[in-house]
Formats: C-alpha cells, structure tokens, sequence
C-alpha cells in the first residue's frame, strides 16, 4: 500500500506489520472463530501472500479492524481470470459502525484492481457484502448425505505439505469437467494442509492418487474437495473415509464432473434446499466481456446465426456492443442508456446480475425466469446459447455447511 490513509476520529488504515499479527488474530478469534488466528498467521507469512495482502486499522497501537486479500484465479472456458478474494474480515466491537470494513473493501478492492483482477470473489455473511458491490452469482453445492456405502477397503494417511504438488493436478483434473473453476492457488494448498481447522487425507503409501478435505463435526464428518485418478480409486477413498467416520453419519460436497462425482452420485442423498452462493463483484464490466469474448466465440460458432450487426446487451443505465464478424465478436463499445434493446435485436438484464449472466448457473434464459427486467429479447436463442447455464467448481477456505 502507498501510503497509510487517515479515517475519521484519528484512526489510520495501513498495511499490516510483523507486530500487528498477534492482536490481528486475537481480533478474528473474539469476532470469528479461534482457528481464524492460525489462519491468517500461515497467510501472512505464506511466501506468496505475505503481509501486504493484510490491512489493518489502527487506533494509534490498538488493531480495531482487519480484513484480507488473496490472490485468485477463476477460469471461464478455457479463459483465466484474475481474481481476488476478501477473507478474514472483523472489526473490534467498540468500533463497530463507523465504517472501518467500507474502508477495508475500498483498500481490497483498489489493491485488486491495481494489480489487474477483473473480479471478485468471497463467502461473507448473508447481505453485508451486497453494500460493497458483490452479487450473489455462483452456487455453494451443499453436502448430501452417505446413503449407500460401497464394499471394499482402502486406507488413507494424512496429506502433508510434500503432498502438495500431488494434490494440485488431482485437482485440476477434478475441476477440469467445470465449465467455471477456482483452484486453491499454492499458498492457500500449502496452507490448508498445515491447518488444525480442516484436514486432508489421501489414499496411497506414496504418491496419493485421490484425497479429500474434511471436517470433523462431533456427530458426523464433512467431506469435500474430493479427488481420484479414477472411479475405483474414488471407491476405495470413500471407503478409507467411511473408517475415518467410525460410525457417525458422512455427508459429501458432490462434484459430479469429476472422478468421485461419477462413483459416487447415485450413493448420496438429497441435500438441504435452501440456496447458498459466492458472492461476485464485477467491478468493470467492459474489460471482464473483453476478457471473455474468446469463450462467447467458441459458444458463438455452434450458436444459431445472430441475425444483427451488433451483439447489443443493455443494462438499462448503458448499453454495450459488440460487432457481429466472421471472425467473431468485436471489442466492447458502450453506448447510453437504452430501455428497449429489443428493437435492434439486443437483450436487456439490470446491472446488478453481470456475474449471474457471465458465471451462473441459469444462464439468460433461466434469469428471464426469475426476473422481470431480464429481457432475451428477439434473438433468444442465440443469447441463450452465448448465455447458458454454467456448472461450477470454486474451492475457498470455506467447506459448504
Ligand atoms: C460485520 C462487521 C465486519 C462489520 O464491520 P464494521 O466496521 O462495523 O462495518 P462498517 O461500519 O464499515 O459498515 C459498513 C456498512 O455495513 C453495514 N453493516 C454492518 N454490519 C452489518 C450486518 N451485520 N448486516 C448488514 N449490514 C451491516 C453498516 O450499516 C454500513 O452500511 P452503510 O455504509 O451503508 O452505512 C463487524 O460487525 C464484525 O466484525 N462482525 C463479526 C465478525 C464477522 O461477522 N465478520 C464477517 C465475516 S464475512
């Protein structure tokens, strides 16, 4: 960070430092949960994360608030995304109020942006981060309950560290099936495997071939982030992890795209109803439509023919366009507001559903469901095709509940 940014009342938003690190975890301890303070330790001194991906606000020597940025990837397609992600956010109970995390999520978000993430990502608490930008967007799968068991054994081990680079490309293949995917960058793999808040087995003596994330709950195990190099490899995990569970009850995050996925489905139940979603921010919405139109090209060229001259999507307050050419979209140019896209062949959708459209699971045809100013409008089934429903696979920190 440049410079430490006074706040109102002779507080000061600055970069965290070494002897900050106590008192910001005791902080995220009292405000969160105990295991928050090893975290944000391992992040701080993680090599790749480091303390300039912490901010901090400070009552001359008191840290009265806190929240963290890490660093992100989200593919669409085969495009990367840069990305960033807010976590470990708290403020001090006498401070609550007085915009101090407003304050911490402009730091985030100008550090995000500085460093060229097109987006956003983060599990928060219900509505808060609505005020910052997000939009609810990407489904969070819930667990679903073991019902079948499979036969067999298999016994696993602790992963450690040295396991790391193993686990990596089980993942990719796990999440290579998703038409949207965020990976566990290295720092946070290194991370999750030192931590006392999750813990992550693997079957293999020597080099794992499948691993999974879990959660120890005093009446059941939660088990997510599952990979196998293939669907018996996925069985004898399972199995492995039914031994683990001993006797308490097994609910699994399903990742029907991947090798456990396809083993296991049938053998699970249903999970709770209600939604769960990562929030999104879209900060410019003209550079992350740039950034995509290689995947709306490859969408486009299986698409029924878009019988205009632009590709014209207005979000009421403006409108963007994007020429139609043989050799695909053109660049993103916007235009004024533009109530009635209809009358040149254009969709219409209200700002604040850019990532639902862009990395959803409706799509536009499944918001035209749900919203009222969601309009396909006469080229329908073109944008639906450029538009669909998305699958996803995002690993945070977090473990769905
Ligand atoms: C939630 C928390 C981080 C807010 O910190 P804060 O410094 O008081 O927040 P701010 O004063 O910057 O508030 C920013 C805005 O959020 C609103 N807000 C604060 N807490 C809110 C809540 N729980 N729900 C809805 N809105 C809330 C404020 O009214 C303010 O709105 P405004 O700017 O439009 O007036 C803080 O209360 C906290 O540490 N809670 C316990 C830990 C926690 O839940 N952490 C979040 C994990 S995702």
């Amino acid at each position: 960070m440049a410079d430490p940014l006074p706040l109102p009342g002779g507080l000061l938003l600055r970069e965290c430092r070494p002897d900050d690190v106590a008192q910001v975890g005791a902080l995220l301890a009292e405000r969160g949960e105990p295991e928050d303070a090893e975290d944000h330790r391992l992040v701080v001194t993680d090599p790749d994360e480091g303390l300039s991906s912490c901010a901090v606000v400070v009552d001359g020597d008191r840290v009265v608030s806190t929240a963290t940025l890490l660093a992100e990837t989200v593919r669409v397609g085969d495009v990367v995304l840069p990305a960033g992600q807010v976590e470990l956010v708290a403020t001090d109970r006498a401070y609550e109020g007085r915009g101090l995390v407003r304050a911490l999520m402009a730091w985030a978000h100008d550090r995000s942006a500085a460093r060229g993430d097109l987006l956003q990502v983060m599990v928060g608490i219900p509505y808060l981060y609505r005020l910052f930008g997000y939009e609810y967007a990407i489904d969070i799968p819930r667990a679903r309950p073991l019902a079948l068991a499979p036969a067999g054994a298999g016994a696993l081990r602790r992963a450690g560290p040295e396991d790391a680079g193993v686990i990596a490309d089980l993942q990719a293949a796990a999440q290579a099936g998703a038409d949207v995917a965020m990976p566990h960058p290295a720092a946070r793999l290194r991370w999750l495997l030192t931590h006392e808040a999750s813990t992550t087995w693997v079957l293999g003596d020597g080099e794992p071939v499948a691993s999974a994330r879990v959660q120890e709950r005093e009446d059941e195990l939660l088990v997510a982030e599952t990979t196998a190099r293939d669907e018996a490899d996925a069985d004898r995990l399972l199995h492995g992890l039914l031994g683990l569970a001993g006797g308490r009850a097994v609910r699994v995050v399903d990742r029907p795209w991947a090798a456990t996925g396809r083993a296991w489905t049938d053998r699970l139940g249903a999970g709770p109803e209600s939604a769960e979603q990562y929030y999104v921010r879209v900060a410019d919405p003209v550079v992350l439509l740039d950034a995509l139109r290689p995947v709306l090209d490859r969408r486009l060229a299986t698409a029924p023919a878009l019988e205009v001259p632009e590709l014209v999507l207005s979000t009421y307050d403006r409108s963007y366009r994007l020429a139609v050419t043989d050799d695909g979209l053109g660049p993103v140019r916007t235009a004024g507001r533009l109530p009635w896209p209809g009358a040149e062949g254009g969709a219409a959708f209200p700002p604040d559903l850019w990532a639902a459209l862009l990395l959803g699971p409706l799509g536009i045809t499944g918001l035209d469901r749900l919203y009222a100013d969601v309009v396909p409008g006469p080229q329908a089934e073109a944008l639906a095709a450029l538009f669909p429903p998305l699958t996803a696979d995002l690993l945070t920190y977090y473990l769905p509940w």
